[in-house]
This record gives structure tokens, sequence and C-alpha cells, in this order.
């Protein structure tokens, strides 16, 4: 379904932009999410996602899956996006990630929501240029007509971990507690890549991407 060895012209104009471009990190905030196992984005994620946003002039931003607001935080200090909309369900990340985007100074930038991603889903009345969903895999599919609803024409809806470490592709075997997540994964990537308002790639960028733009 996913072939990871064939480049697209997406691909080949995305390595070439990324070069130049020099994304500003917090490295403790990076570090102290890895040295706590805290999932967080890989840096050519996020140099992808980060490009997208600048290129696209997406004002309006929407995360799932905020953890402690490194991402957030990212998407903030490199690009032109007015204002990012962060869903996170963990109390304790959610208050760390506060924290991190107080002392950024990015609390006017960035508004953080405690919150289960499904219930702000159906209930927002936002739309949004840009979606970066990067919250409980299993459910990708399931939040996939809300979010083409509250995704602008023409807006990119981004989502991470789609090969899911290999498990997707195959290429490790799937381990017993992940086969509902993976068979979800895989059915989301179906899902888009056949999904009449979007038009999608799947990326081998990171841990696999989706990236889809709404028609
Ligand atoms: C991969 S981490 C996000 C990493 C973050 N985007 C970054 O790169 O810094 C996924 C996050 O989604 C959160 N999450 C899981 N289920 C959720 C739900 N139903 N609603 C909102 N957030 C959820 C988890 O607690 C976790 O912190």
């Amino acid at each position: 379904m996913v072939d990871k060895d064939a480049p697209t012209t997406l691909n080949m104009r995305w390595e070439m932009s990324t070069r130049t471009h020099n994304m500003k990190i917090d490295e403790e905030i990076k570090h102290s999410g890895i040295e706590h196992k805290v999932p967080i984005s890989l840096d050519d994620t996020l140099s992808f996602v980060c490009n997208k946003i600048n290129e696209t002039k997406a004002k309006q931003i929407l995360e799932i899956g905020t953890a402690i607001g490194y991402s957030a935080i990212t998407m903030a200090e490199n690009t032109t996006c007015a204002h990012i909309d962060t869903l996170e369900i963990d109390e304790d990340r959610f208050i760390i990630a506060e924290k991190n985007v107080l002392e950024h100074k990015l609390n006017k930038k960035i508004s953080l929501y405690l919150v289960d991603a499904m219930d702000y889903l159906k209930t927002t009345n936002k739309t949004y240029d840009f979606i970066y969903l990067d919250g409980p895999k299993g459910q990708y599919i399931n939040y996939l007509p809300y979010l083409v609803k509250i995704l602008k024409r023409g807006g990119v809806l981004v989502a991470d971990n789609l090969y899911f470490h290999g498990m997707v592709t195959g290429k490790i075997p799937t381990s017993k507690g992940c086969r509902a997540m993976i068979k979800g994964l895989k059915n989301y990537i179906a899902t888009i890549t056949n999904h009449p308002a979007l038009t999608t790639q799947i990326l081998d960028i990171g841990d696999g991407l989706g990236y889809s733009i709404k028609k």
C-alpha cells in the first residue's frame, strides 16, 4: 500500500527547500521530552510542517496532540502563522506545555486546550488553514470526517506516524497491543488516498506523513 522507496516530485522539492531552512528548535524542551519518554515530533517532520505553513501562508493552525508544547512552539517560532490551537488530553503534559508556552512568551499566539480531541472536533465552530494531526493514532480515521469539515478549501492536513515505526509498512511485525491502532492507520491511509474532497500523498518523511490538501 505504501511504497517507501518511491521518491515523488514533491519529496524532492521538499528536500531541496529543507536544506535552506534553519529551523529554530528549543533543545531544552526537546531533550526533556526525550528524557521523560514523551513522544515528540522528529526534526524533519517539523521542518516539513513549518515549510508548508509558510509556503501556503496558513494563518489559523490546529494541532491535535500538544504533549509538552514542543511542536506548537516550533511552529509558532518558525512560521508566519497567526494563531495555533493545540489539544491535549493528559493534564500533566498540558501543565508543562502551558509553562513552556508562557516561558516563550507565546501565550497570545498559542491557545492550549485540555480536552479530548474528539469532543473539540465535534463542537468547534472554527475553521483552519492547516491541521497537524499528531494525537492518538488509532483515532485518526474517526477524526477524519470532522477534520475535512473544519479544514478550509485549499487547506492542508498533515498526519504524523503513518508508518508507525515500520508496523504499517510490514517492515516489522505488529505487536499484539498495537493491532487495532495499525488497522486504524491503514484504514486512514486508504481513506485519505481515495477521499473525494482531498488530494493526498504519503511521504517518506520522519515516521511517514500523510499530506492532504482539501480540494
Ligand atoms: C505524539 S504526542 C504529541 C507530540 C507533539 N505534537 C510534539 O511533537 O511535541 C501525542 C499526544 O496526544 C495526546 N493525546 C492522546 N489522546 C488524545 C486525545 N484523545 N485528545 C487529545 N490529545 C490526546 C497524548 O497525551 C500525547 O501527548
